[in-house]
């Protein structure tokens, strides 16, 4: 089939690859030339596990390519995906790209004679399918339901696994308010073995959102818990969380093993939620909830304990050494979690503000957010480095804030010899209190009575 995709950030170029990589046609369409020109030399711009090598291959099979002009990309499209941004705007969410992009695809449609379905991607609000862009196709297009198709297919792709997850995803959701449309979807996810659901759109909208809050719910939870284990002290939450995984409704025992499914990676104590998607869709549901007149209790505590999160760092470093200013700290992880570039809503990003405000000496590192983390906080003072090992003779204390592998290094002896009576917060629990018997250990959760 082919298949024009509007958007090539992770969602929309991952999207268009792994389809072209399944049989299909794809036109990616973007408004940057640079991103176009580099697309079409199979040179991604953005950072994602297998995405180089799989750009290549459709590339050279001539299934995938990238252009400026929207009617080059429909010209021969059964369907077009709509994968462009919908950030947050003073708390709401902000459909102005979609809006774009709806209204040129209506344009096209008023010129075309051909049946053609429009099916969003990007996370947009449940109601926003079937009201907003229906309506926006409507009017531009002059033509009415049912001449066009329309659907809404929510990706579940996280940032660094965004290949993985599409090429074997959990389920599939099938938004759509035509019968054209569900049977075009069907035959774009015939490559998929995955179970399939078939809903109307404002259904698949909620099914996105609700999966986002009801993740971050988790780690709020599991976070105000440990809050609190480390007022009580003597208690680590991460071992009171190792309890909790046992019971079998979150970890069943299958054949004598444990099935340890990946939600338990969601109930651990850490430092807090970031990325582009957790912090944008919980505010946008309790956003919508308000203008539905009703109370959205619970995720506006997620957000609040999340973030109040990034602060129990500062906490820790403040009852060790009292004030922080002239000490010197080094932040290794700026990335909202390993294995992106990304620092969107960062937890680490909280903390060196943090930091900086208590007029410590900041030295900071991430093996590949370097660049992204230095624009993000080009306000604040912060020694960036490219080696973090050469910083370890001349610290105070250590914060590791991102839990890169690369990071698991610093529980080396050559490197611990110059950790002795120093202090290392391990906020995402990379390390064990035993890997440094000789530095002063700090964790989110956990206070030692002696
Ligand atoms: C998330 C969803 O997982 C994905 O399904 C959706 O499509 C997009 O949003 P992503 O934001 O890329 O994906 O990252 P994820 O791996 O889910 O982690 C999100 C944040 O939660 C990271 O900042 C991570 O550090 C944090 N996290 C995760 C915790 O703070 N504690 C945990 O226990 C687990």
């Amino acid at each position: 089939m082919n298949i024009c995709i509007l958007g090539t950030g992770y969602v929309g170029l991952v999207s268009g690859v792994c389809l072209a990589a399944n049989g299909h046609v794809v036109t990616s369409v973007d408004l940057q030339a640079d991103v176009v020109d580099r697309l079409n030399r199979m040179q991604p711009h953005i950072h994602e596990q297998g995405l180089p090598e799989m750009l290549r291959r459709v590339g050279t099979e001539k299934r995938f390519r990238a252009t400026l002009l929207l009617d080059d990309g429909l010209a021969d499209a059964d369907l077009v995906v709509i994968a462009v941004g919908t950030p947050t705007t003073e708390g709401r969410i902000d459909l102005r790209y979609i809006r774009e992009a709806a209204g040129q695809i209506g344009t096209w449609l008023k010129r075309s004679s051909r049946f053609l379905s429009i099916v969003i991607k990007s996370t947009v609000l449940p109601g926003t399918t079937d009201t907003f862009v229906r309506s926006i196709l409507e009017q531009t297009s002059g033509k009415r339901l049912g001449a066009f198709g329309l659907g809404m297919n929510p990706e579940f792709l996280r940032e660094g696994n965004a290949i993985e997850d599409f090429t074997k995803p959990d389920r599939i959701v099938l938004g759509h308010e035509d019968a054209r449309t569900l049977s075009l979807l069907q035959e774009v996810y015939q490559p998929w073995s995955c179970e399939k659901l078939a809903v109307n759109t404002r259904t698949a909208e909620m099914i996105k959102y609700a999966n986002n809050c009801l993740l971050a719910t988790q780690i709020s939870a599991v976070n105000e818990l440990a809050n609190l284990c480390f007022e009580v002290g003597g208690i680590d939450a991460q071992q009171v969380m190792t309890g909790v995984h046992l019971d079998k409704r979150w970890n069943p025992v299958l054949a004598g093993q444990r099935v340890n499914p990946s939600i338990l990676t969601y109930l651990v104590p850490g430092c807090g939620f970031g990325g582009s998607c957790f912090p944008k869709d919980v505010q946008a549901l309790c956003t919508m909830g308000q203008e539905h007149r009703i109370e959205m209790s619970m995720l506006q505590a997620v957000l609040t304990v999340n973030e109040r999160q990034p602060r129990q760092v500062l906490r820790l470093l403040e009852k060790h050494f009292g004030s922080l200013e002239g000490r010197k700290i080094l932040v290794l992880g700026m990335a909202f979690k390993p294995d992106t570039d990304d620092v969107r809503e960062s937890a680490a990003l909280k903390i060196v503000r943090d930091l900086a405000q208590a007029r410590s000496t900041i030295i900071a590192h991430d093996p590949i957010a370097l660049d992204n983390a230095r624009k993000a906080l080009e306000d604040v003072t912060v020694s960036w480095v490219s080696d973090w090992r050469q910083a370890l003779t001349e610290i105070d204390a250590v914060v590791i804030a991102t839990k890169w592998v690369e990071y698991t290094a610093l529980a080396q002896p050559e490197h611990t010899a110059h950790l002795q009576g120093k202090v290392v917060v391990d906020p995402r629990r990379l390390f064990q209190p035993k890997d440094f018997p000789q530095a002063v250990y700090f964790s989110i959760g956990r206070r030692p009575i002696s």
